[in-house]
């Protein structure tokens, strides 16, 4: 631990920087703000972890009403279950067997359903569980427009899941991801865009259950559609997650209207002239990939250049700020910049009241 390590009771002002922060008020607010949407409209939230990657804060979701939570790697989802979650869904495609018997271990403490798309993937899921006795729920992806992973037509789903219970293996339902509609707008446009792709998915799901094949869970939504995937009828969850800390890409690329809960402190390094300010966060810490970051406490200042560990700001006349004063910002993409750092400083208010480590972080495998 480095000197500089922060400790409870700190106020803002007196942190370590760059420090990745956390309000806690907004983040549960957020929850509540999700979970309840989804309550309301019959949708279970199993939101997404990948960016927090903390067992506590998925715990906090669990208490806000969350049924378990989506992981994107194995190595979350072994996390989250050492870390008492015990309803998970990997929603990538594991391709070794290694990454399988990982899975097929971790059955005798949690639920965790995978995604896949593949009949190579339901030999290798049925192998693993046979070795443990076990078996690992499978979902099958279906491609919905993103041209990622996923099967390419509710025909291939119904292939897919016949395979599935053929090999002796548990179908546990569909899932897909609406990602590259997000930030369509208008909403009346997006609205139409999200309805026909996630219709594909119910769609494939209706095919499925007319082979005479139960689909319990329908899959789909982040947080830049979860107000439109949850009134799609057939929809059973959702996975939006990286709202509960929010960022500049979904206040205005996605049009998302939630409290920002996480922030960065950055400390004023250099002023080599009264126009411009160097600070001690580059994109190390705070990226600018997918929306640069936006400075909240100099209202109409942007961050003019991000090099590896300098920030600049170019200052307009009258803003002043001195060597050591810490400034807050709001990442540009929350996933992104999380990332970078061991741990969120809890706060309420001002004053630092938890420290929360990002457990799952640097967990790729
Ligand atoms: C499979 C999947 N589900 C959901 C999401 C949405 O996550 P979030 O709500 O954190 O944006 C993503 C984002 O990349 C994803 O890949």
């Amino acid at each position: 631990m480095s000197a500089g390590h922060p400790s409870l009771g700190m106020k803002v002002s007196e942190l370590p920087t760059p420090s990745l922060l956390l309000d806690l008020d907004a983040f549960d607010s957020n929850c509540a703000a999700i979970s309840g949407h989804l309550g309301a409209h019959g949708v279970a939230w199993r939101p997404h972890v990948k960016g927090h990657k903390s067992p506590r804060l998925a715990q906090r979701m669990v208490e806000a009403g969350a049924i378990g939570v989506t992981c994107a790697k194995v190595g979350e989802a072994e996390v989250m279950v050492a870390g008492g979650i015990t309803e998970i869904l990997v929603a990538n495609q594991p391709g070794t067997r290694d990454a399988w018997a990982r899975l097929a271990r971790l059955q005798s403490a949690a639920w965790v359903g995978v995604a896949i798309d593949n009949v190579e993937h339901v030999r290798l899921a049925v192998a693993a569980g046979a070795e443990r006795g076990v078996m690992i729920p499978l979902l099958v992806e279906v491609d919905i427009g993103m041209d990622r992973a996923g099967v390419r037509s509710a025909l291939d789903a119904v292939a897919l899941a016949e395979e599935i219970v053929a090999a002796g293996g548990q179908f546990a339902g569909v899932m897909g991801y609406e990602g590259h509609l997000l930030t369509v707008w208008p909403e009346a446009e997006k609205e139409t865009v999200i309805r026909e792709a996630v219709g594909r998915l119910v769609s494939a799901a209706d095919a499925i259950r007319a082979v005479s094949i139960p689909v319990p869970i329908v899959s789909c939504g982040g947080t830049g559609s979860y107000l439109i995937s949850s009134r799609i009828e057939g929809v059973t969850e959702l996975q939006a997650g990286g709202g509960c800390l929010m960022d500049r890409f979904y206040r205005e690329v996605c049009h998302v209207d939630l409290e920002h809960a996480l922030f960065l402190v950055a400390s004023v390094n250099s002023r080599p002239s009264s126009s411009q300010a160097i600070l001690d966060a580059g994109w190390k810490a705070l990226p600018d990939k997918v929306a640069v970051p936006l400075c909240r406490d100099l209202p109409g200042v942007e961050v003019s250049q991000l090099y590896a560990e300098h920030m600049r700001l170019d200052l307009p006349p009258g803003v002043d700020p001195g060597i050591g004063e810490r400034i807050v910002f709001i990442p540009g993409y929350s996933d992104a910049t999380t990332v970078l750092h061991n741990e969120f400083l809890g706060l309420r208010d001002d004053t630092v009241v938890a420290v929360i480590p990002l457990v799952a972080r640097g967990d790729l495998q």
